[in-house]
């Protein structure tokens, strides 16, 4: 007789959702224990769904929630789906009504992290793209740092190659390329790094196992370009509007991997990554092996603009309570 498994511990369980959580799935608002789909559905059988990754920040002395780059991350949805020809009937305007909705129910007053995905929902065995239904789900849980940002973390280069434009898009953010990502980070954390960079098939830099990459030569902030199979990254836009702003030079080009030996600074950066300082790659110290000041000068302006502590970049956050401040 097959035994039945035991609830999975704590540190399973990192990253899941409480049981007060809501969900939305195929149009309506429900408790997360009801938001099921069948083991038929053809994107958990062949990765067909796209999705998001976005964060809300609480800012304590505000008592508010704050959504960060909402509509950024919807138009981005709605280009992967445009890819994986998934038929989205939301607007970026909607899709943003939803999530404010759920994470309300839901109430949570920390870090939170919501994740959109638009699938193919058909229950049916056949790998195609074509003639299948789609469906959009959305959930989001209490989410503190996947990275440590305070420390430097040490990366080693990937055996695993990112893949190709022409085999799995890395511009569109379909579920079933984070194989790929899962690969990598596997290998980098048993061989004793925190994390993963990884190649393109001709050997250039193209990102972390899920964050993009830059990195500082001669006083220039450098960051490979989107033709290099990576996500086109909202936080690493978002670096490169801080870096014009403080007026430090920025060059989007093809990177050579030795270049990052011999780097002043690199950085890993994304939605869950945040901005993270890598201070050996390959067991090679970068710079002097700590933090530098670009990095620092960058993470500092980041840090104060996810929670709203600076006008400046004010339009880059979504309250989610109503009135000035959260219940
Ligand atoms: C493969 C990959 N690259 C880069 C990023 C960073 O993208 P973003 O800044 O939009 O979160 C992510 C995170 O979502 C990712 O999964």
């Amino acid at each position: 007789m097959v035994k039945e498994l035991a609830r999975p511990s704590a540190s399973l369980r990192k990253g899941a959702a409480p049981p007060t959580a809501w969900a939305f799935l195929s149009g309506k608002y429900v408790p997360i224990g009801e938001a099921r789909i069948s083991v038929l559905t053809h994107a958990f059988n062949y990765g067909t769904g796209v999705f998001e990754g976005i964060r809300a920040y609480w800012n304590e002395s505000q008592r508010q929630l704050y959504v960060l780059h909402m509509r950024e991350h919807y138009e981005r949805l709605h280009r992967s789906c445009k890819i994986m020809r998934i038929t989205l009937p939301y607007s970026v305007a909607e899709l943003g009504e939803v999530t404010l909705e759920v994470v309300r129910r839901s109430g949570y007053r920390e870090d939170t992290y919501i994740r959109p995905v638009a699938y193919k929902s058909s229950e049916l065995i056949g790998v195609r793209l074509h003639d299948l239904e789609d469906a959009f789900t959305l959930f989001a849980v209490p989410f503190g740092t996947y990275i440590d940002v305070d420390r430097g973390i040490s990366c080693g280069i990937s055996s695993w190659r990112r893949t190709d434009d022409n085999a799995i898009p890395a511009r569109s953010k379909i579920t079933g390329a984070y194989v790929n990502a899962a690969l990598a980070k596997t290998e980098a954390q048993e061989a004793g790094f925190d994390e993963a960079i990884v190649l393109t098939q001709d050997g250039h830099v193209s990102e972390g196992s899920a964050e993009n990459l830059f990195l500082v030569r001669g006083g220039v902030l450098l960051t490979p370009p989107g033709t290099d199979n990576i996500l086109e990254g909202i936080v690493r836009t978002s670096i490169m509007r801080i870096a014009q702003d403080e007026g430090i030079p920025t060059q989007v080009r093809q990177v050579d991997r030795t270049e990052l030996y011999v780097a002043e600074e690199v950085f890993l950066c994304g939605t869950g990554a945040q901005i993270s300082a890598v201070t050996s790659i390959d067991h090679r110290p970068i710079g002097d092996g700590r933090l530098g000041p670009i990095t620092a000068r960058i993470k500092d302006i980041y840090f104060r603009a996810v929670r709203s502590e600076s006008e400046r970049y004010r339009d880059w956050v979504t309250p989610v309570y109503p009135g000035s401040a959260g219940r």
